[in-house]
């Protein structure tokens, strides 16, 4: 087992913050059909495969490959044995199986998966070069790695609003559960060194023009509870207060980095 440890530990969360960041979940599920499935389906899913869903959270990503692929196996971990049990509790499919572990020590024999789907979970890691290993360990030869990831460079926000960009900062400086919000552009280079083949990087946008604004803000600020403990006391009440008063002219943007690599024959 991996030493390697993570900044998001859902279940030693406090009540209010476990159930703000299962809404915050369930409200990102709502970009999964836009964003995830067509991205799993340009890996070249197919029947008879076996999916592997890391950092499943509640297990709606996963739910939704077992319907839209019934006669594929998805197999989906979480290190967290709440959000697993939420996941059970809600999603249930004949080829659908739910386990705790960690992406560390992913517990699947070597060369067992031709899909292993990742979502928002690399910002969590502190060790991104073992998780990477052990994700190409457990991929047959030609499986294909997706994973869904942000770098904070990669947004807009207009005009500026102080309260917003002063949480920004604060997130950029590694607050206790946001982990790095600029891990994106580490991840390519870690697949190039992990031996990965034909890396791909596709770059679809999120913004307040086709999308509602919570929703872009669970995706920028990540949990938002932890501004209540900053220094300056920037409450997600207060940011949005002030969003709303720049309302009809306000516009955000945020790009996903959704990146694909095959493990070589
Ligand atoms: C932001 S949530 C994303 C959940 C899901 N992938 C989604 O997109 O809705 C991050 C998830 O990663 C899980 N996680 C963090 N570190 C992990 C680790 N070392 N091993 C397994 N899961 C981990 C957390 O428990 C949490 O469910």
């Amino acid at each position: 087992m991996s030493s390697a440890s993570n900044t998001y530990n859902y279940d030693k969360f406090g009540a209010f913050e476990k159930q703000h960041e299962q809404e915050r979940l369930n409200r990102q599920a709502a970009l999964a059909h836009q964003y995830d499935l067509p991205f799993i389906k340009s890996a070249g899913i197919s029947d008879n495969h076996t999916i592997l869903d890391l950092g499943c959270g509640p297990g709606h990503i996963a739910y939704m490959f077992a319907t839209e692929f019934p006669k594929t196996h998805v197999h989906a971990i979480d290190s967290s044995s709440e959000l697993l049990n939420v996941a059970t509790n809600h999603y249930s499919a004949p080829n659908l199986f739910f386990k705790q572990a960690s992406v560390y020590d992913i517990p699947y024999d070597d060369h067992s998966f031709d899909i292993v789907y990742c979502r928002l979970v690399f910002q969590h890691l502190s060790s991104l070069g073992d998780a990477i290993q052990e994700i190409y360990r457990v991929l047959k030869p030609g499986g294909k790695v997706c994973i869904v990831e942000i770098d904070d460079s990669l947004q807009i926000f207009s005009p500026i609003i102080p309260s917003l960009e002063q949480c920004r900062s604060v997130i950029k400086d590694g607050v206790h559960h946001g982990g790095n919000r600029y891990v994106g552009r580490e991840i390519p280079p870690l697949l190039l060194a992990s031996l990965f083949q034909d890396i791909n990087i596709h770059t679809p946008s999120i913004s307040t023009v086709n999308t509602d604004t919570k929703l872009l803000f669970d995706i920028a600020l990540s949990f938002i509870p932890d501004m209540a403990s900053n220094p300056d006391g920037i409450t997600a009440e207060v940011i949005w207060k002030d969003i709303h008063r720049h309302q009809d002219a306000f516009f955000g943007l945020i790009v996903l980095l959704c990146m694909q690599a095959t493990k070589p024959y």
